[in-house]
């Protein structure tokens, strides 16, 4: 778009931004409230076992001990499960991992707390635990639930074993990608304190108000509206905050209800790595068959998850991981099995993607596979099979519009200089040179699987003085929701932007909109905003025309005003407000939007999985150091399909946190873990790429508008990560000429991939 428009596709600096630099914002942690109490989870130090015993003995001694609170005093269910009913708020009998919290400490100070959680003594008969995916699978007695398989999808579409006899050729490869932490700058933490009408109201660092909303009536027993959820401001979610506050908000809230004061409990950083959700790690195997020509014909993929101790989000994990398990690619003929396991580790669950970076692995590198076999240019490789209008994806779903994936395919190859700077394998002493190049598929919005629940709204209120207060049901996380949400308002209302104030979410102010994940807040909040809007809009062209003395049919609005096209006379919007409140109007609107039916048989995998899809393309090129190992990636060149841009600077800033994210997954984040204990816990075992090792980033918007997107908007949150690991990693495969089959590719694994390549090599 678009010279029509006054706000959607120009830059705006989000409008929390200064707030967070110059420290005026306040997070949970800063918040102190009368007669507060403090909490602490008291948690399993064993990976799998019964409980005992436990001896509250010296816990009490400690001074300012208030309480310990143990499962059975629990008043309502005791039950955090999000999508599948296997966790408890605290575990009673059986513990699955070391961090299953047993009970909660309250005391008087947060180290009162801590130092009772220490010192209550829990005596346990240990199981034998399960860590691989391997482990969990071979197991034939003591399952870590019913059984160990968390959950499973599939797909089967044509008839796999014709094609593949038909192929020209058949590509095998077994792929594993690492887990990951989110390392959200701030740590998990809540708030919950008793109110005098009854309500119980919690505050937190959290993604997903309802949820947390859901939790705590669960626990409490009580109707949702004796439960209000409040966001605080959120310093980094990426999926850590989309179930897990539900944990911590139930304990507070069960904790403040039993001692009838407030209560606070923020995780220490290294508690918080140990206890809190991870990526999934990823076990892949593709078989892909393709005709000479380079045309796919057949695709077999077997895909295995390390689910942890819980269930959680593996469901949404596996199924979006299976839908797009081929990528941005036509294959006719596919069968896809995804499975997750689980282990005594800590649960896997939500994290920027939910399976989507995983797969991108298995699919990216297979093309390149692929086309060093059939010595064909890879990008030429890629182009021949894209998605465009009217092909079918996987699950057979005929893409109707808004398919702009060849084109990011081209558009990276454009600014990155592909073609002139094949700098394939070059040298430079102990340096060696490589780009490489990777395309993805993301899924808009929950899904088949979530559709029940894609709806969302917004409350869009006009003050008498003509600000605007928009309420909206999805979170502010660090992503730049509050600023598209004031654009995309001020542009359905023709106001001026800096009228409209948008709120942190509020469970008492929106109804329950769904969770704030999957890249969803611009299409369902923005198409609430013009819900809303559309019943707005009639209202103050009436008061306009009452005003101005002529028709509403002659009445247009924009620019912050309300002009008769007859005669050119206007009336400012703050003028309007005000006789809204005077002509006994209404001043005040409710959006909502829910994402079109989906027509899905989870039985064959077929129908439409998404309602649209974002699709993107990275190149990377690396300088791999092949004394050290080390890999710096000098730059990455981004093409991004999410339809009209609402931000173009908050697209940019996506795109370079989501590959700086990619690029700590790709190189150098591993979670150690010597049996069940995570030993990296802190920076400085957990490497996260600093400013230094972030990579430039250049990226370029392929605007391909998707008519059910509001102005043709689709999500990009998660999609800037999904294909720079990718193609990073068949950067590096290029600059050393050896196949690349797993991540992190931590300076050690380089060096073997080194030793590989020259097997009688000695020192460089
Ligand atoms: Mo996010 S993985 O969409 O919570």
């Amino acid at each position: 778009m678009t010279s029509t428009t006054q706000y959607i596709g120009k830059p705006f600096k989000n409008v929390d931004a200064e707030d967070k630099l110059t420290g005026a914002t306040k997070y949970i942690t800063d918040m102190r409230f009368d007669n507060m109490a403090w909490a602490y989870p008291i948690f399993s130090t064993v990976p799998f076992g019964a409980v005992r015993q436990i001896d509250l003995k010296a816990a009490r001694s400690v001074p300012g001990y208030i309480d310990v609170i143990l499962a059975e005093r629990i008043p309502g269910e005791n039950q955090v499960g999000v999508i599948v009913e296997d966790q408890p708020l605290l575990a009673g009998k059986t513990v699955r991992f070391i961090g299953d919290v047993i009970g909660i400490a309250v005391a008087e100070t947060a180290a009162a707390a801590h130092r009772i959680a220490k010192l209550v003594e829990i005596t346990y008969t240990e199981y034998e635990p399960y860590f691989s995916i391997a482990e969990s699978e071979s197991a034939t007695s003591q399952f870590i639930h019913e059984t160990n398989i968390a959950c499973s999808h599939r797909i089967l579409k044509g008839d796999p074993a014709a094609a593949f006899r038909k192929s020209d050729l058949i590509v095998e490869a077994e792929f594993s990608t690492g887990s990951q932490e989110h390392f959200y700058l701030e740590p998990q933490g809540c708030v919950a304190f008793p109110e005098k009408d009854g309500q119980i109201v919690v505050m937190g660092s959290l993604q997903c108000p309802y949820y947390v909303q859901k939790a705590v009536a669960r626990a409490l027993g009580r109707p949702l509206d004796g439960v209000r959820v409040i966001q605080a401001p959120t310093g980094g979610a990426f999926g850590g905050k989309e179930d897990v506050p539900s944990e911590l908000g139930a304990r507070v809230a069960l904790a403040a209800s039993l001692i009838n004061r407030p209560v606070k409990m923020i995780y220490k950083r290294s508690d918080d790595i140990q206890i809190t959700s991870k990526r999934h790690a990823f076990s892949m195997r593709y078989k892909v068959g393709v005709m000479r020509d380079g045309t796919l014909q057949a695709a077999e993929i077997t895909l295995q998850s390390n689910a942890g101790a819980y269930a959680t989000l593996s469901s949404v994990v596996s199924y979006r991981s299976t839908m797009q398990s081929m990528g941005p690619y036509v294959v006719p003929n596919i069968r896809v099995n995804s499975t997750a396991y689980y282990t005594n580790l800590p649960p896997a669950g939500a994290f920027r993607g939910f399976g989507s970076p995983q797969v991108a692995f298995g699919h990216e590198r297979m093309m390149d596979l692929i086309a060093d076999r059939l010595d064909m240019d890879p990008v030429r490789l890629r182009l021949k099979n894209v998605l465009k209008v009217d092909a079918k994806t996987i699950t057979g779903q005929q893409l109707s519009a808004s398919v702009g994936a060849e084109e990011t395919i081209r558009q990276a190859c454009r600014i990155s200089s592909w073609e002139t700077n094949q700098a394939t394998g070059s040298t430079d002493g102990r340096y060696r040179y490589g780009q490489g190049i990777a395309a993805s598929i993301y899924g808009n919005c929950l899904g088949a699987a979530g559709w029940h629940m894609d709806g969302a709204g917004v409350n869009i209120s006009i003050q008498r003085d003509g600000t605007v207060k928009v309420a909206f049901g999805l979170a502010e996380m660090g992503q730049g929701a509050l600023t598209v949400v004031a654009q995309m308002t001020a542009e359905a209302l023709g106001i001026d932007h800096r009228r409209v104030v948008v709120l942190l979410t509020d469970t008492n102010s929106v109804p329950d909109s769904g969770p704030s994940v999957a890249s969803r807040n611009v299409v369902m909040t923005g198409n609430a905003i013009r819900d809303a809007a559309s019943k707005l809009l009639p209202i103050l062209k009436a008061a306009a025309a009452e005003l101005l003395g002529c028709g509403a049919d002659d009445v247009t609005i924009g620019s912050d005003l309300a002009t008769d096209s007859k005669t050119g006379t206007e009336v400012g919007f703050a003028e309007l407000a005000d006789y809204l409140y005077r002509g006994n109007q209404p001043t005040e609107m409710r959006g909502w939007w829910h994402v079109p039916q989906l027509d899905f048989d989870p039985d064959t995998g077929q129908g439409e999985a998404y309602f649209t899809y974002s699709y993107a393309t990275h190149v990377a090129r690396v300088q791999v150091d092949t004394l050290t190992g080390q890999v710096q990636v000098r730059g990455v060149w981004a093409a991004h399909d999410a339809g009209t841009v609402i931000n173009p600077a908050g697209l940019e800033g996506q795109v370079e946190g989501g590959v700086a994210q990619a690029t700590g997954w790709a190189l150098t984040e591993n979670i150690l873990v010597d049996r069940g204990q995570i030993i990296t816990s802190n920076l400085s075992t957990y490497l996260l790429p600093t400013a230094l090792d972030a990579p430039p980033v250049e990226t370029v918007a392929v605007e391909d508008p998707d008519p059910r997107g509001p102005w043709g908007a689709k999500g990009v949150g998660e999609p800037a990560f999904i294909p720079a690991a990718p193609a990073i990693a068949n950067a590096i495969s290029n600059a050393l000429g050896v196949e690349v089959y797993e991540l992190p590719l931590t300076p050690p694994k380089v060096l073997q991939l080194l030793e590989e390549q020259e097997p009688t090599a000695g020192m460089p």
